[in-house]
């Protein structure tokens, strides 16, 4: 903290996109264009961080990764952008603490390198991915109690039968990085699948969260095994 604020505010100006708007350094507020304190209090984790190993997948600028440490967390972060690509390395300068991070898609995270982690969280990352099983195989492999996944969910179409739309190039929010909206009964369904149980979950408008803990039942991993291994 031995940085003058207007020092900060350079540091901060050097990231040319900033997802996170929030106040990272004291009466410096990044120019992000999502206020994540929305999310952070429907997640209901304050009393639940301390001691935990964190696994944040998705970290973006860090807000969330830094809260949970503020609040006694074992955090680590994963992205596939490099944390010098957005704020997350700016971030860990004005916090003074350099976290555990793995540069890499989230197919390939290195689970000897984290183990199984008590909290998983997983927002705003889910429709960003091409292949939605695959990526809860691999998350159930890094969760060892429980998941907050939250993620965009198209429920207009189809309430009752799960179901997932998919988004044709940026035809979503003008980005080519959104492949799918699934519903809430679909999401539901593939946690299922994947052996989570569902604990609670909340939509409003096109958001998703889920709160679910994992499910030991051999009977309902061996799916996903067949899937994703060989017979
Ligand atoms: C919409 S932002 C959500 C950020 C944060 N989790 C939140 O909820 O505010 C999506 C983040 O996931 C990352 N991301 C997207 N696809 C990814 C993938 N396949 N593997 C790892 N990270 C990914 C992006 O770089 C970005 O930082």
């Amino acid at each position: 903290m031995s940085m003058t604020p207007n020092e900060a505010r350079d540091l901060v100006a050097s990231i040319p996109h900033w997802h996170h708007k929030f106040e990272i350094y004291p009466g410096v507020v990044t120019p992000g264009s999502y206020d994540p304190v929305f999310l952070w209090d429907k997640l209901q984790i304050d009393e639940r961080c301390a001691g935990k190993t964190i696994l944040d997948i998705g970290a973006s600028d860090g807000f969330y990764t830094r809260r949970m440490d503020m609040l006694g967390g074992n955090v680590t972060a994963v992205d596939f952008r490099r944390k010098e690509a957005h704020g997350f390395g700016v971030m860990e300068k004005l916090y003074g603490k350099e976290f555990h991070y793995q540069h890499c898609n989230v197919y390939d995270i290195n689970v000897d390198g984290v183990g199984q982690s008590d909290l998983v969280l997983f927002l705003g990352v889910l429709y960003h991915l091409p292949d939605m099983i695959k990526a809860f195989h691999k998350v159930r492999s890094l969760c060892g109690s429980t998941l907050l996944l939250e993620t965009h969910s198209d429920n207009d179409f189809s309430k009752d039968i799960p179901a997932a739309r998919y988004y044709k190039a940026a035809s979503l929010a003008g980005d080519i990085t959104n492949f799918w909206s699934p519903n809430a009964a679909c999401v539901l369904d593939m946690l299922h699948d994947a052996c989570f149980d569902v604990v609670r979950h909340e939509t409003w408008g096109d958001r998703l969260l889920v709160e679910a803990v994992v499910s030991d039942d051999p009977a309902r991993s061996r799916k996903m095994d067949i899937a994703y291994g060989r017979l």
